[in-house]
């Protein structure tokens, strides 16, 4: 297996092999992680440190979880109560952690291309837990595993993603990693929640969810990110549930085995009816958290085989 990367900032930087590749390994770590001895040890004597500036409930979890699973000293930061608060800037933080010889930062942050920044300035291993709306690789590195195994494949599908698109480093991570493994991609919201010049990336964008629902393979509802909104946005969420919210009636418009997906947390009768978020015909949104430790697991295994030259 070749991994060439010496961080996992983003799905930009990733080739369609070197996706594979990370899925491949996840594989391996969904089967450890279902049986009854959830332990390996290739990231023993290695430390992971997570740094969340922002708040975080499953991503912080899982990649904890991922870390222990593998054998490593993890420790959390808990940002709120650091010195961060007395003024510190996030670069004199990273260099302090840094001084400490840590061997994986996984590092959430709210400006977009802070975690970039901060990896030129330290010396291990960092992977992005999302920076702001920019990027959230190992989301869609998730989302991508959990299609490929409810569908049996990653490309050529029919791909809907629906809602608050503009604020979204989910979308925006899924749109590139989706689109270099030759999905057909499909766009659905408002055009007050559509970032302007979208169609660059080769995708089609809707603003009627019966539309743009129409055939598609797989169905994926994003959070409205109201924290990255100044106001104005969506008359009421009301009407925007009845236009946007995902319902049976609107999802009779998708083929019919396509699968529901939410990266959470979810706003229940704003973006998703609660009936089908918990369909579990449908709806893969624990599957997705499943495949989440597993992703971490292969993607931080990667990473540490670089680090001991091993890769
Ligand atoms: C997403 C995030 O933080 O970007 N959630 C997550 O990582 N599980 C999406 C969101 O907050 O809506």
């Amino acid at each position: 297996m070749t991994f060439p990367h010496r961080h996992l900032l983003g799905i930009e930087q990733l080739r369609p092999e070197e996706i594979t590749t990370i899925l491949d390994l996840a594989e391996e770590y969904v089967a450890l992680n279902r049986g009854d001895k959830k332990h390996s040890d290739v990231l023993s004597g290695l430390t992971q440190i997570n740094m969340f500036f922002e708040n975080s409930t499953r991503t912080q979890a899982s990649f904890e979880l991922a870390g222990k699973r593998l054998g490593a000293d993890v420790m959390n930061m808990a940002m709120q109560a650091s010195s961060v608060k007395k003024g510190e800037t996030l670069i004199d933080t990273a260099l302090t952690l840094n001084a400490m010889h840590p061997d994986l930062l996984v590092v959430r942050h709210p400006h977009s291309g802070a975690v970039d920044l901060l990896a030129q300035k330290v010396n291990c291993a960092v992977l992005n837990a999302g920076d702001g709306r920019h990027e959230h690789p190992t989301q869609a590195l998730l989302d991508g595993l959990t299609i490929r195994r409810a569908k049996g494949r990653l490309h050529r599908l029919s791909i809907a993603i629906c809602g608050d698109i503009a604020h979204s480093r989910v979308a925006r991570s899924n749109i590139m990693l989706l689109g270099k493994m030759e999905n057909r991609i499909r766009l659905i919201g408002p055009p007050t929640l559509m970032p302007s010049g979208i169609e660059e990336f080769g995708v089609e964008v809707f603003d009627n969810m019966d539309e743009g629902l129409k055939d598609v393979d797989v169905v994926m509802m994003l959070r409205l990110q109201k924290e990255r909104m100044d106001g104005g946005f969506i008359p009421s969420e009301r009407e925007y549930y009845h236009r946007y919210g995902l319902d049976a009636e609107k999802l009779s418009h998708a083929k019919p085995d396509a699968i529901v997906m939410h990266p959470g947390p979810m706003n229940r009768g704003v973006e998703i009816d609660s009936d089908i978020a918990d369909d579990i015909n449908r709806s893969v949104i624990q599957e997705q958290v499943e495949m989440g430790v597993a992703v971490r697991m292969a993607a931080m295994d990667l990473l540490a085989r670089n680090l001991k030259g091993t890769a």
